[in-house]
């Protein structure tokens, strides 16, 4: 029976993790060679050095509010955009490699049914938008879909599957993040999912940047001729894939990272703030903003640090480029305490057994927002939460797939009052292939005819 290298197994005893082999004699070769891999790519000292550092070291040093611009775009912005768009020089870029823990599915987020009359899933509208988007500027829009071990092979079963939507050859580009180990909040010591096995978990919404870099894709889309790629998270039906008008001035502003924000208006609400750090935008989560501070307001009675964040951002394309390669081509490993449910070499047994509770677990995870501080140039642009942001987080309560459905349906009510259908009280839903905003839907809404129940517009 081959033993374990020396030079891993002395790093082991070192860095105090020498159970993780306890159970080595019992493996098959592949099981030890696959563990070894696992093992060889950890680096102990940062492992270390995270589970000691204290949450206020991720604060930036002084900080105040940030400035925006509002979400109202003047026509030359928009044909600005367009215009980009329609000379292939726009991406999307989607991260769905998350665990959906709070939701609570055992699916990948994006196969949630989202839409409220049709059921249609996340990745069905986000698709559907990137697709509507494309053939009305005539150019395929490179869509790049971010999964993780735990949401690739469903997610590439859905896109392979999903037949009304006839993409270009190659714009549908799935790609996948890296993984993390979890380790014990008290002794460090590397969880295990089962014996032999690391406890793996995807790396984080940041761990994109480096993903993309990583897999070819950020040359690739230089080689296309795009110059700014979209960000958006799955759990947002209401986001607007690539806004013309945002991309538009992102552009004229020169920005490396455009931001949209919702303000805040209850300083509890669990989204993390953007600010100004020195004249660099950060974003500070909402576990980390002190109370004072997340309370404190201006003298027209706001929240002073009102400038949630929505996670949608707009990258240049250099800038990408310039965060993943060099010095700053990490982005720091966050910290945070999990429940996992893992396997205990000392008693065989697994723990804790479900239903799991108290966090047993430190995990690792990049955060997008913390490319921001690198942008020399940035801005910040201020949308109004009833038009682009429903997120469904929770399975219950705030953010959950009933707060989404009533906020997804409000939207398309106010753009039907406004082109004058009278619903005559109907539920309505719109699917992005019918339109993708209150203009276009204004135009089609003269040949609707009278609604008479539940409608879907598609
Ligand atoms: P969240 O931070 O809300 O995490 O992700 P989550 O995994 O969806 O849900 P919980 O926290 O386990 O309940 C926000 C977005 O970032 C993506 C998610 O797929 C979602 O689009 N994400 C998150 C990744 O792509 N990779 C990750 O490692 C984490």
């Amino acid at each position: 029976m081959a033993p374990p290298p020396q030079a891993l197994l002395a790093r082991l005893h070192e860095a105090n993790q020498a159970h993780v082999l306890r159970d080595w004699d019992a493996r098959g070769t592949g099981a030890r060679a696959a563990l070894v891999a696992q093992l060889e790519a950890i680096d102990f000292t940062q492992l270390e050095a995270l589970r000691v550092a204290k949450p206020a070291d991720a604060l930036p040093p002084r900080f105040a509010p940030v400035q925006v611009t509002p979400a109202v775009f003047r026509a030359e912005e928009k044909a600005r955009g367009v215009d980009a768009m329609r000379s292939g020089k726009v991406a999307a870029l989607l991260v769905a490699g998350g665990q959906g823990t709070r939701l609570g599915s055992l699916q990948p987020k994006g196969l949630f049914p989202a839409a409220p009359l049709s059921g249609a899933p996340l990745y069905q509208l986000h698709a559907e938008k990137v697709f509507a988007l494309s053939s009305h500027y005539e150019r395929a829009i490179p869509f790049l879909v971010m999964t993780s071990p735990a949401t690739d092979t469903l997610t590439r079963t859905f896109f392979a599957e999903n037949p009304h939507l006839s993409f270009a050859p190659d714009q549908v580009r799935l790609f996948q993040q890296d993984t993390m180990p979890a380790i014990c909040p008290h002794s460090g010591r590397l969880l295990l999912e089962a014996p032999g096995k690391l406890f793996l978990s995807p790396n984080g919404h940041g761990g994109a940047l480096t993903a993309l870099a990583d897999s070819g894709l950020l040359a690739e889309l230089r080689a296309r001729g795009v110059e700014h790629v979209f960000y958006f998270q799955v759990d947002n039906p209401l986001v607007k894939v690539c806004d013309p008008g945002f991309i538009g001035r992102h552009i004229a502003h020169g920005s490396e990272v455009s931001s949209k924000v919702v303000f805040k208006h209850d300083p509890a609400e669990k989204v993390g703030v953007l600010v100004d750090a020195d004249g660099r935008c950060s974003i500070i989560e909402y576990t980390l903003l002190p109370k004072e501070l997340a309370h404190e307001r201006d003298d027209a009675g706001e929240l002073r640090y009102r400038a949630g964040s929505p996670a949608i951002h707009l990258f240049s394309l250099t800038f990408l480029e310039r965060v993943t390669s060099g010095s700053a081509a990490a982005l720091p490993y966050r910290p945070a305490l999990k429940c996992v449910t893992h396997y205990d070499p000392d008693t065989g047994a697994t723990v804790p057994a479900p239903p799991a509770s108290a966090p047993n677990a430190i995990k690792f995870e990049r955060f997008i927002f913390d490319s921001l501080p690198h942008a020399e140039r940035w801005l910040a642009v201020e949308t109004r939460r009833e038009e682009e942001f429903a997120p469904i987080k929770n399975a219950t309560g705030p953010d959950s797939p009933e707060t989404s459905s009533v906020a997804q349906l409000a939207l398309y009510a106010t753009w039907l009052a406004r082109a004058g259908v009278e619903t005559n009280g109907n539920l309505v839903e719109i699917s992005p292939l019918y339109a993708l905003d209150e203009e276009e839907l204004a135009a089609k809404a003269k040949r609707l005819p009278p609604l008479t129940g539940p409608t879907i517009l598609q």
